[in-house]
């Protein structure tokens, strides 16, 4: 990993207020490990409460509006979480895409909108099972990241990409080193493709589905890797440290 690896907490539909001193622990621990880079996503709810608690760690939201402001009932936009301060967002996650029927065209007009709110994107893509056992999981996942990226100058200046198979996410079920490689050496081609060889080789390329203190060692040291989006083991200071702590291993090894 030629930078520091980025380890992103994902902590969907869960916490409130009672979850704070989950992200005082997880910033606390951060502190004691500055060769990694650790994030956390807690519901809306909570932005701005974990970025006032927190002094080492960068706090950062699950989705964002594509527009400013505006007749949008219960949206958010990206400035909004920026003023909260939010300093990232995760985009086009298969449960977006998914339950609220987010094509890839929308995610990239949210992706333009957050960058140029000054935040930073975690562009997640990732294949359904019954593309993984069709043998078509590399084009399915080019196809969707060549549609929800955005053309913008200086884009990869804060952009990070995770890939993130469905049926990995949540089953205890990780993807294979072997595939996690082949996945990840693809989406870098096409980073250098869309973005030119220097800054697309910039962009870091995350791996998310299961992955825990106990197998992040061997996933994050796959080709390609640059950290982990992580869902349930974000949850508690313990197990999302312990991916951290792993991660940084790497880094010294
Ligand atoms: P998981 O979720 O770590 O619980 O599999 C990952 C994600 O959805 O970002």
């Amino acid at each position: 990993m030629p930078q520091r690896p980025y380890i992103v907490g994902n902590w969907k539909m869960n916490g409130t207020r009672a979850m704070l001193s989950e992200a005082r622990a997880i910033d606390r621990a951060a502190q004691r490990h500055m060769k990694v880079e650790v994030a956390v996503a807690p519901p809306y709810t909570l932005i701005h409460a974990v970025h006032r608690e927190a002094a080492q760690i960068a706090v950062g939201a699950q989705d964002c509006h594509p527009g400013q402001e505006g007749p949008h009932t219960g949206d958010i936009s990206a400035t909004m979480l920026a003023d909260a301060g939010a300093k990232f967002v995760i985009l086009g996650h298969s449960e977006r895409r998914e339950s609220h029927n987010e094509s890839n065209s929308c995610v990239q007009d949210k992706a333009r909108a957050a960058l140029d709110a000054g935040m930073r994107v975690i562009m997640c893509c990732g294949e359904a099972d019954k593309i993984r056992q069709s043998g078509k999981a590399e084009d399915f996942v080019i196809q969707q990241l060549r549609e929800s990226l955005p053309a913008m100058e200086n884009a990869t200046e804060n952009l990070a990409v995770a890939y993130e198979p469905i049926w990995a996410i949540g089953t205890g079920n990780s993807a294979t080193v072997d595939d996690i490689s082949a996945m990840h050496t693809a989406i870098r081609a096409l980073l250098v493709e869309l973005y030119g060889v220097e800054e697309g080789s910039e962009v870091r390329i995350l791996y998310g589905g299961s992955v825990n203190p106990d197998n992040a060692r061997e996933l994050l040291g796959a080709d390609e890797v640059g950290g982990a989006l992580v869902g349930g083991a974000s949850l508690t200071a313990d197990s999302f440290m312990g991916i951290a702590l792993a991660a940084g291993e790497i880094q010294d090894s």
